[in-house]
């Protein structure tokens, strides 16, 4: 979804804001865009936006130098009106006073723009943002100065929002933050803002996250965050863990594969100082106030809710009560939910509207809530009771990889320290854990299954058990890095319906292994293998099934609970290797955003 990043201060050159603009705007690519676009102010405002990726932009900007101290920049995700030159922000008022951007969704611009053309407002755009620079034209017409006018402005709008404005001859930038996420960054030679870290993790590790309702305003010199009374709050300033080398490619041709290998590591971290393998015990200090509750409602999107859908099956394992649901279709109107009732978001960005939605429901009726998150500061963390970090590291690529593994990792912990209840053998096989995972990595014959099966007409993934989820997720992965149809059924299923389906241009990926009812998906594999579809076996050798595959992906013996996880490296692989065989754009596929911040 759209980035925004601004900039005040000197960072070494007369070119420097647009050379931090333009930086920020890369470290926000992987959100998903579809145009660009920067804003310069002082003396008077410079735009340059265009449809398409940076490098038009980059075109775009040889036609003459950006002067200025201060800057706004943004990539749009469309909402309202096509991907354009003219819908790609900043937008301006008439005069070109003020410059702005904005990520989310206005949701009251159709009435402030009739109520604005109706005096005489000349509107170029179809985006719902335009609304904004006339808003707070508007203001200045009225006397008010800069700050004022924003403030005006913002206050009329209805939805969610976060944005930055520029003006004409003024070396600060405003900015808002309504649902949608800001940061701002702490420099030497200057203050930035951005809707994610990465966007100017080059130049500072020290940031403050700002709160819904809060405003900021930024200077060469000084950060103000005030709230929307304009009382000035006491903001504190942390330091990310993470370096710019950490949010680069280290060498891999693609952000997936770097974060596919980074699994080893993102699980060590996840599992740091929780699990103790001398004492045989697990803990999560931050969930350590809990009981084991009557009821744990799971809500997420996508593979978050993959692994939601994991999360619960280790609750319901351990005797608790537990049903993951999808975030957009939770509504506490329909679903049991009181103070007894945990509910735990999913969520990799922690900003995922739809999840957000769903835990502000169950705040709102009184439920506890639990932020299972990997971004430090996010909405989830800052809104929930309790948080727990999956410690991933920054995922850019916008397939979730990484994250996927450490939150199953991290939802492992969650069931055994909310219930007391774990073996130490699942202790011992956390421990083996990352270990097992790089043998994947290192030994893994996933490239030669893409190969043989780039062509295939669809791609189906079964498992039953703990395998269920990783099924699903396996097709998700193949489906939005190959732009080919895949579909993840519980194996069981496959019989009522989807049989159809298979065929032998149709390969079916089959999860084997031990303690997730082998024998019956073994039963399955059978199933499909006489209709003439190719079986590829994902296995840790509890069953014979590889007499029935055409080829069989080896995953090491481990505790039943955790092989579907190792499993799942197996088909994030294969997706891999297909969609790089096709030539696709893996680390930003077509019409998919990184973070998804409107419903
Ligand atoms: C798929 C993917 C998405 C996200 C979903 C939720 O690879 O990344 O399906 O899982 O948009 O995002 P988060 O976890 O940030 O809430």
């Amino acid at each position: 979804m759209c980035g925004i990043i601004g900039y005040v201060g000197e960072n070494g050159g007369d070119t420097a804001v647009v050379d931090v603009l333009m930086d920020g705007l890369s470290g926000l690519e992987y959100r998903g865009y579809d145009s660009a676009g920067i804003a310069v102010a002082e003396p008077s405002i410079a735009v340059r936006k265009r449809e398409g990726d940076i490098s038009a932009l980059e075109e775009a900007l040889h036609g003459g130098k950006l002067d200025g101290t201060a800057g706004i920049g943004h990539t749009r995700w469309s909402t309202h009106g096509p991907p354009s030159d003219v819908n790609a922000h900043p937008h301006t008022d008439d005069e070109t006073r003020v410059a702005v951007v904005h990520n989310g969704i206005i949701e009251n611009y159709r009435a402030l723009r009739d109520e604005l053309e109706a005096v005489g407002y000349r509107f170029e755009s179809e985006t719902d943002t335009e609304v904004v620079p006339h808003l707070i034209a508007a203001g200045l017409e009225d006397g008010l100065g800069c700050e004022a006018a924003f403030r005006q402005a913002v206050a009329r709008l209805e939805g969610s929002y976060a944005i930055a404005a520029v003006f004409a001859g003024s070396e600060t930038v405003y900015a808002a933050r309504h649902e949608s996420p800001l940061v701002l960054g702490i420099g030497e030679d200057g203050h930035y803002l951005a809707s994610d870290v990465p966007a100017f993790i080059q130049y500072t590790d020290r940031v403050i996250y700002l709160d819904d309702g809060e405003f900021a305003r930024i200077t060469p010199e000084t950060v103000t965050v005030t709230d929307d009374a304009g009382t000035v709050v006491e903001t504190s300033v942390e330091t990310i863990e993470w370096d710019a080398d950490d949010a680069g490619k280290s060498g891999y041709d693609h952000y997936m594969l770097k974060e596919i290998h980074e699994q080893p590591t993102a699980v060590r971290q996840c599992l740091r100082e929780r699990v103790e393998e001398l004492e045989r015990s697990i803990a999560v200090d931050s969930l350590a106030s809990l009981s084991t509750p009557e009821r744990v409602q799971f809500v997420a999107c996508g593979t978050s809710y993959h692994a939601a859908l994991y999360g619960a099956r280790l609750l319901r394992e351990r005797g608790v009560a537990a049903t993951a649901f999808l975030a957009s279709e939770y509504d506490t109107d329909v679903v049991p939910v009181d103070s007894e009732t945990l509910v735990i978001g999913v969520t990799q960005s922690g900003e995922t509207a739809d999840t957000m939605g769903a835990l502000r429901g169950a705040n709102t009726v009184g439920a506890r809530t639990v932020a299972v998150t990997n971004v430090v500061g996010s909405s989830a963390a800052r809104e929930c009771d309790h948080v727990m970090y999956v410690r991933a590291g920054p995922e850019i690529g916008v397939a979730a990889t990484k994250t996927f593994v450490s939150q199953q990792i991290a939802l492992v912990l969650v069931a055994s320290a909310l219930t007391g209840e774990y073996d130490s053998q699942l202790v011992s096989a956390l421990r083996d854990f990352s270990g097992q995972l790089q043998t994947v990595l290192d030994e893994s014959a996933a490239q030669e299954v893409a190969t043989a099966y780039r062509d295939a007409g669809a791609y189906f993934f079964i498992g039953r058990g703990h395998n269920a989820p990783v099924a699903l997720e396996g097709a998700l992965k193949m489906k939005e890095i190959t732009y080919k149809h895949a579909e993840g059924f519980a194996a069981g299923e496959l019989k009522h319906g989807p049989l159809a389906l298979v065929t032998d241009e149709t390969p079916v990926f089959a999860l084997v292994t031990a303690g997730s009812k082998p024998t019956k998906t073994l039963g399955n594999v059978k199933e499909v293998q006489t209709r003439g579809a190719p079986v590829v076996a994902v296995t840790d050798g509890c069953s014979d099934v590889e007499q029935y595959a055409d080829h069989v992906l080896e995953i090491p013996e481990t505790h039943p609970t955790l092989a579907p996880i190792l499993a799942n490296v197996q088909l994030q692989l294969v997706s891999y290797w297909v969609a790089h065989e096709l030539g696709r754009s893996i680390d930003k596929p077509r019409n998919l955003a990184k973070s998804v911040t409107v419903e």
